[in-house]
């Protein structure tokens, strides 16, 4: 299998870099970013090896039916149960079936994406990807609008959504999805326990009210697909990020892959202080504590990644 740790050429002696000085800008000028056709097609064929996105993006119909136990995929010794209204909302086919796109964007949540003023250019892409539910509208100069593809961890029901107590929180909840007009909906509701509650709420609310939206749970085996192939590629990652499980899936069905609003670090390329969220107060230090993640680890994959030309991350103001 290629591996893209040892790849060596001029610009990835950069990579060595990385532990020292985080805060230095990544940003090479944009002339002297060049898409890698090539690796990206090697990335692309051994992914493939590990998973494959069409598919493992979502259970379907055929795969399970209403009554079924799950255990969930981080926590072993808890289930839940496919309820009926789960059931009508799994896709029949996979809603990436046959999709191929030149250019997609991955909008991941940081507040690097504060006054970067890039929504034009991310909503210039041909897919655009999108995580957490994340609010577009009041903040569409610097982050865009159009999303192709959106992430809803169950806990961001409760996070964002109050748990749906009241009709205000219901009624925000349901503008947020209907604004999404058709587009994919990515539930993860499989992989930890405690979201069975809130995936039942909002799935019984996206029927009621005839929400439209596709609606997609990932696979049973993705994590662990997703895992091993960075593992194999010796990035160490436990849990890996929503941001990242986009990444690894859009390379099936993405050319150029550009990515936006990733950054886990509280100081920015100039010194700055970031905010964790481009939208809400959350700190850095709260999440560090308590996420299970290895965003660290992870940006350094992607950096290096970057300076070989197979994506692009994009770190500073567009134009
Ligand atoms: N991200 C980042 N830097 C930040 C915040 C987020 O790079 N400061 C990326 C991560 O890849 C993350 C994605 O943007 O998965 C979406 O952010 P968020 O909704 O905050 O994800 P989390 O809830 O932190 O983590 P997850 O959903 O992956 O459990």
């Amino acid at each position: 299998t290629h591996s893209f740790h040892y790849h060596s050429n001029k610009s990835s002696t950069v990579v060595g870099d990385l532990g020292r000085g985080i805060n230095n800008s990544i940003e090479s000028p944009s002339s002297d970013w060049r898409f890698n056709r090539s690796l990206s097609n090697i990335i692309r064929k051994s992914i493939l090896k590990f998973l494959d996105a069409e598919k493992d993006i979502s259970v379907l119909k055929g795969n399970l039916k209403p009554g079924d136990t799950i255990h969930y995929i981080f926590d072993r010794e808890s289930t839940m149960n496919v309820s009926e209204t789960l059931y009508q909302l799994i896709p029949k086919v996979s809603p990436m079936k046959k999709q191929h796109y030149r250019q997609c964007a991955i909008v991941g949540n940081s507040g690097i994406l504060l006054k970067s003023r890039c929504g034009a250019e991310i909503d210039s892409h041909d897919f655009v990807i999108r995580c957490n539910l994340a609010p577009v509208e009041e903040y569409r100069a610097d982050v865009g609008r159009r999303t192709s593809l959106v992430t809803m961890n169950p806990s961001v029901v409760q996070r964002a959504f109050q748990d749906l107590a009241s009709s205000h929180w219901r009624e925000r909840f349901l503008e947020r999805l209907s604004s999404l007009n058709g587009s994919v909906l990515w539930i993860p509701s499989f992989m930890a326990k405690g979201g069975e509650e809130r995936v039942q709420w909002a799935s019984e609310l996206i029927l009621r009210h005839g929400i439209n939206v596709r609606t997609a749970f990932p696979s049973l085996r993705l994590l662990h697909a997703v895992r091993g192939y960075w593992l194999t590629n010796k990035v160490p990652i436990k849990r890996p990020t929503t941001g990242l499980l986009m990444y690894t899936l859009a390379t099936r069905f993405c050319e150029e892959i550009h990515l936006y609003g990733f950054w886990p670090f509280s100081l920015g390329p100039n010194g700055l202080p970031v905010k964790y969220h481009y939208y809400d107060s959350l700190t850095y230090e709260y999440r560090a504590q308590s996420s299970p993640h290895s965003m660290p680890v992870e940006f350094r994959a992607l950096k290096r990644l970057h300076s070989q030309g197979a994506l692009k991350l994009h770190t500073g103001e567009c134009n």
